[in-house]
């Protein structure tokens, strides 16, 4: 009954707030993004979510080796050759005592320290190689160009860059194909027609040697790898080995152009046009020979199709218009961060695999993403009404990782799916003491699967409720089977403890000595809560270890009438390094909603949230702490308040919208801009239990905001 009630409530704040349809692409415009320098700290990119090319100020490579890189290709280094630890099936991991036995943790272990670190540093994210222009056949440097001048057409997902060299004007297109690993590129100078101008494509080695890795790859370890040329009238394929790692670049161009290898000692080739002042080519970058039927894409068809998609993008699904003329300055900067962070998501974060933190710019953690974060990159999408972004990944995922989850689970004596943590495409989770401890990412299936339950009876989604519960059911069970298996009964207190060992959100506490921390605590009382309703909804039991863990946890840790972020802290309040990092217990309400079987205290609450404001070190806040501290503000009925932790100084975003690391991680650092997305999407769409709340009441009084299309949040 509830959900029915709520959407006609939306469907009426949507007919108020939207009475002018807004004219999107007018908003999206004036918010394209400029230069007139490459910068090296973040590139300006075209990509489709599965596959992206970073530009410096020629729109190409030329000046920087900014990267191509693709969810799929991926690379191992050799293994190590010491006895005993010469295959992953050689690893052991650690045995920590668990609740009086021994329990096997995927950590490195000192005895194989060669192959635990190898299986943390591989496989690696592969950058697929750098094109860029060549000037009478030599490199150019950013000293060369004049005239520079460039913006992105997000609108259309083209990339436009003018400069000048030796006074003659050369403008390049650079746009990425919606549905093929392709980037085309128009190239047009006069200098294009006297031969003076060229393209090159390189390709570099790859090694595990960095964590976080800018310009990813080496250029100068030639021998390690190989390259060849295989050309076909107007068409070449250039295949790369690295190791057991071959992808292959199909090029294509339309005019008279020769392609052919710079020097056998390099990787470099050289595509010479001819006669004409302007060139089209594009690179389509493919884990197999492409077939000639398939490589037959030109710049027109490519930029079409780009055209195409990125119209629809911004024309479906949610929308919020902040540019009237009556709303303080600071909403503008308010909305172009939300553009930018609806283009650069779009394009890094929405492939078949979870995006990793630094999305397809760079590979931070050698390219592997990490499945707590998911939630952050996954949420915002259904919010936005762009289910289809999600769904790439949300439709295969925890099924394709359930094996290997079942696997994790029973080899540390659990029933039921562990979720794994820093992962590569196969599920595999790098050994680490935070990576094996961490428990956060365990009921985000619960998350996802309720979010679709409740689109579906809106009329959101085409399923019909009773196809979304039958899809998630087999997951959801393995999920809550693990968490009620993994909650240890204390005879001495009679309830159910997380931990320890663990880390809680936070990455701050001992894991030793960590139980019941605060948001685990709410997480795991949602998620036993949402999978109890999964089984009447489909009349069928509810497991009764579920019932009884549920009904039987710790209770949410308190002290001195502030709920801390575990159990027995020490002066959680007064020390250093318990106040700083994510301040997790402000996503129990916010992040998490409220929930019968979340037993809040709105005065402890209040109280820890007045805690937090006055002792936290905000600036050592980074990523989705702010979009976590706006929805809580949002849920307390503070939109203010809300709206100034999007705004925050600590909370950043560069001249192109990549989302800044600060202190604690490097640039870009995508989950600031997803959380952003999903704490704006509150405050445009509400959420479920704000029955009667208007647009006005979430958003700062004086604001004039138009939102349109959006979904309710949990
Ligand atoms: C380049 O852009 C910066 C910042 O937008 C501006 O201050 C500067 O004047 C521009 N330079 C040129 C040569 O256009
Ligand atoms: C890397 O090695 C692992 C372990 O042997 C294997 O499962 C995986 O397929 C390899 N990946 C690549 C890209 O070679
Ligand atoms: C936790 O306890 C295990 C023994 O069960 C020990 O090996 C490990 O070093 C301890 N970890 C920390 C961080 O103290
Ligand atoms: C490049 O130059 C063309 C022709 O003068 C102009 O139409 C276009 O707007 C310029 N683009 C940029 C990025 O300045
Ligand atoms: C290769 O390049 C790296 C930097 O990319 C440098 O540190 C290293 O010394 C170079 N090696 C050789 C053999 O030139
Ligand atoms: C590169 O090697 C091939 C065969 O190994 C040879 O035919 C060709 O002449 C060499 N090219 C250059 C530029 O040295
Ligand atoms: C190859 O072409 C077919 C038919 O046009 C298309 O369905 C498929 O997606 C293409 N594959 C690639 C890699 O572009
Ligand atoms: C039971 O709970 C108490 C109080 O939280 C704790 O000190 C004790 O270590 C727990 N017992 C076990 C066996 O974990
Ligand atoms: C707060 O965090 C910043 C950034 O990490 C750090 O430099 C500073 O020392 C911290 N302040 C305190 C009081 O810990």
């Amino acid at each position: 009954m509830r959900p029915i009630t709520i959407s006609q409530g939306i469907l009426l704040l949507a007919t108020v707030s939207s009475t002018a349809t807004i004219d999107r692409e007018e908003v999206v415009r004036q918010f394209n993004p400029r230069r007139n320098a490459t910068s090296e700290e973040s590139p300006m990119q075209v990509g489709n979510g599965n596959f992206a090319f970073g530009a410096d100020i020629t729109g190409l490579q030329s000046v920087l080796p900014w990267n191509i890189l693709s969810t799929w290709c991926w690379h191992n280094s050799s293994l190590p050759q010491t006895p005993g630890q010469t295959s992953p099936a050689d690893y052991t991991g650690v045995q920590w005592w668990t609740h009086d036995r021994l329990v096997t943790y995927a950590q490195p272990n000192p005895e194989e320290d060669e192959i635990s670190q190898w299986l943390i540093r591989n496989p690696h994210r592969v950058n697929m190689g750098r094109i860029g222009l060549l000037f009478d056949g030599s490199g150019i440097t950013e000293a060369d160009l004049a005239d520079t001048s460039q913006y992105l057409d997000m609108w259309n997902g083209i990339l436009h860059s003018n400069f000048s060299i030796e006074g003659a004007a050369v403008s390049v297109q650079t746009v990425v194909d919606p549905r093929s690993d392709t980037v085309a590129v128009q190239l047009q100078s006069e200098l294009v027609g006297q031969g003076r101008l060229s393209v090159f494509f390189d390709y570099p080695y790859m090694t595990g040697e960095n964590k976080f890795e800018t310009f990813v790859g080496l250029w100068n370890a030639t021998s390690n790898h190989a390259t060849s040329l295989h050309t076909f009238r107007q068409r070449a394929e250039i295949k790369h080995d690295l190791d057991a790692t071959t992808y292959y670049t199909t090029i294509v161009w339309e005019e008279p152009a020769a392609i052919s290898r710079i020097s056998n000692s390099s990787h470099k080739y050289i595509l010479e046009p001819a006669d004409s002042n302007v060139f089209t080519f594009t690179a389509t970058y493919t884990p197999n020979p492409l077939r000639v039927s398939n490589s037959s894409s030109t710049f027109s068809a490519v930029a079409d199709s780009s055209t195409t998609w990125w119209n629809d993008y911004w024309t479906a699904g949610a929308f919020v218009d902040l540019t009237a003329v009556e709303n303080p300055p600071e909403s503008l900067a308010l909305q172009g961060r939300i553009l930018l962070s609806q283009y650069l998501l779009a394009v890094n974060g929405a492939s078949a695999n979870p995006p990793q933190e630094s999305g397809l710019t760079n590979n931070g953690w050698y390219g592997k993403f990490h499945l707590e974060m998911y939630l952050w990159h996954g949420v915002h999408w259904a919010v936005w009404n762009r289910w289809k972004c999600l769904r790439r990944s949300l439709d295969t995922l925890y099924q394709r990782f359930l094996p290997t989850s079942f696997e994790r689970a029973a080899d540390q004596g659990y029933t039921g799916a562990r979720w794994g943590k820093m992962s590569d495409p196969a599920g595999r989770s790098a050994p680490g003491e935070i990576n094996s401890l961490l428990i956060w990412q365990q009921p985000h299936p619960l998350y996802f699967a309720e979010l679709e339950y409740q689109a579906s009876l809106d009329g959101t989604l085409e399923e019909e409720p009773n196809e979304i519960l039958d899809k998630w059911d087999d997951i959801l069970t393995a999920t809550a089977d693990f968490m009620s298996s993994y909650a240890f009964f204390n005879s001495s207190t009679d309830v159910y403890d997380l931990g320890p060992p663990m880390y809680p959100v936070s990455e701050n506490t001992p894991p030793n000595s960590t139980m019941n921390a605060i948001f685990e605590s709410a997480y795991w009382r949602f998620g036993l809560s949402i999978a109890s309703a999964w089984k009447s909804r489909q009349d069928k039991p509810i497991p009764s270890e579920w019932t009884t863990v549920l009904n039987n946890l710790a209770p949410l840790p308190v002290q001195d009438g502030t709920y801390v972020v575990c159990e027995g802290v020490q002066d959680p309040w007064s020390t250093d390094s318990l106040t700083e990092d994510h301040p997790g217990a402000v996503g129990i309400y916010g992040l998490l909603p409220p929930s019968d079987d979340i037993p809040l205290d709105m005065a402890i609450l209040d109280a820890t949230l007045a805690a937090i404001d006055s002792t936290w070190n905000f600036t050592a806040s980074f990523g989705w702490d702010f979009p976590m501290l706006a929805m809580n503000a949002a849920r307390m009925g503070r939109p203010q308040e809300a709206v100034d932790w999007l705004l925050d100084p600590g909370f950043q975003f560069d001249d192109v919208g990549m989302p800044i690391g600060g202190a604690r991680v490097p640039t870009p650092y995508f989950p600031a801009s997803a959380g952003l997305l999903w704490a704006v999407g509150m405050l445009a769409g509400g959420w479920y239990s704000d029955e009667g709340s208007t647009l006005e009441d979430r958003w700062p009084s004086g604001w004039q905001v138009h939102v349109e299309d959006f979904g309710k949040s949990l």
